[in-house]
């Protein structure tokens, strides 16, 4: 008899809720349980050895509730954490389980979208230089510019509430304008931050008509979707109850407030410390 459980879906904060919401679309029927690291984020200012540390604390955390599958949906934790976990400590961890991130999905499909074969990758300061995004998306389209801008105020202004204030438009326009100056070719946009989709809108009013923009979650989703097609031995151990759970490791109640604005639906939560 095989040991069923979650798929686990692990962001800092709130961003990956603007994923799991794809993944839901697309997969309803399997369970999920999500985990907010609300308590020590934002990441994309840290260091890569304390977001790998905290990265595995969680996804240790997931292990302990019997996910056998684990998305990270946050850039920098993918950027930063997800090789190390992969590479150095899967293998004694957990051998048999799976954790994935955001970062190689998008970059297997991003050049794509290019007329002009120049993307910008708009980001967090740790996802921008841990280099991550050049990196990956030179194995799929060798050929494709890359340009990235660090946007470290948005993560903020986003869990603020102020994505939609006019707050928001200086350092919207402030980080455009510096992504175009250094690739005024770039014609597709990407939102590499789980958190900017809630900036679509503000960000669609600075930019010019022939650039389209980009973000993760139904391209993450589909990979997924693809993903347990081609490995049946994971597949089989995703539970199929169409439950959904959520964790934070800061107030729950402060949680469910904010959620929901990421999640497009009301969001119970429940307080973790990762023990
Ligand atoms: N949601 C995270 C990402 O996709 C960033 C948020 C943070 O800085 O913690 O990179």
């Amino acid at each position: 008899m095989i040991n069923q459980s979650s798929i686990g879906i692990f962001d800092s904060g709130f961003g990956g809720l603007t994923v799991m919401k794809e993944i839901v679309n697309k997969l309803p029927e399997y369970d999920y349980l999500y985990l907010g690291d609300n308590a020590r984020s934002p990441y994309g200012n840290r260091s890569f050895e304390t977001v790998y540390q905290y990265t595995l604390e969680s996804v240790k955390w997931f292990f302990n509730q019997g996910c056998s599958l684990v998305i990270l949906a946050c850039n920098t934790a993918s950027a930063k954490a997800l090789r190390t976990i992969q590479q150095n400590d899967l293998p004694t961890l957990a051998p048999d389980k799976r954790v994935l991130g955001v970062i190689r999905p998008t970059a297997e499909i991003i050049g794509s979208y290019s007329q002009t074969n120049a993307v910008g990758v708009l980001a967090t300061s740790g996802t921008v230089s841990s280099a991550s995004y050049p990196m990956e998306i030179a194995k799929f389209f060798p050929e494709l510019k890359v340009y990235q801008e660090a946007c470290p105020l948005w993560v903020p202004l986003v869990e603020n509430g102020e994505y939609e204030n006019n707050g928001a438009d200086y350092f919207v326009k402030k980080n455009l304008h510096n992504i175009f100056e250094k690739g005024e070719d770039i014609d597709v946009l990407l939102l590499g931050c789980t958190h900017y989709p809630l900036l679509k809108e503000k960000i669609k009013e600075y930019l010019p008509v022939a650039v389209t923009l980009i973000s993760q979650g139904e391209i993450v989703a589909k990979s997924l979707a693809d993903y347990l097609q081609r490995h049946p031995e994971i597949e089989e151990r995703c539970s199929k109850n169409g439950s959904r759970k959520f964790y934070t490791t800061d107030a729950a109640d402060d949680f469910d407030s904010k959620a929901s604005i990421f999640y497009g639906q009301t969001i119970k939560s429940v307080h973790t410390n990762l023990q």
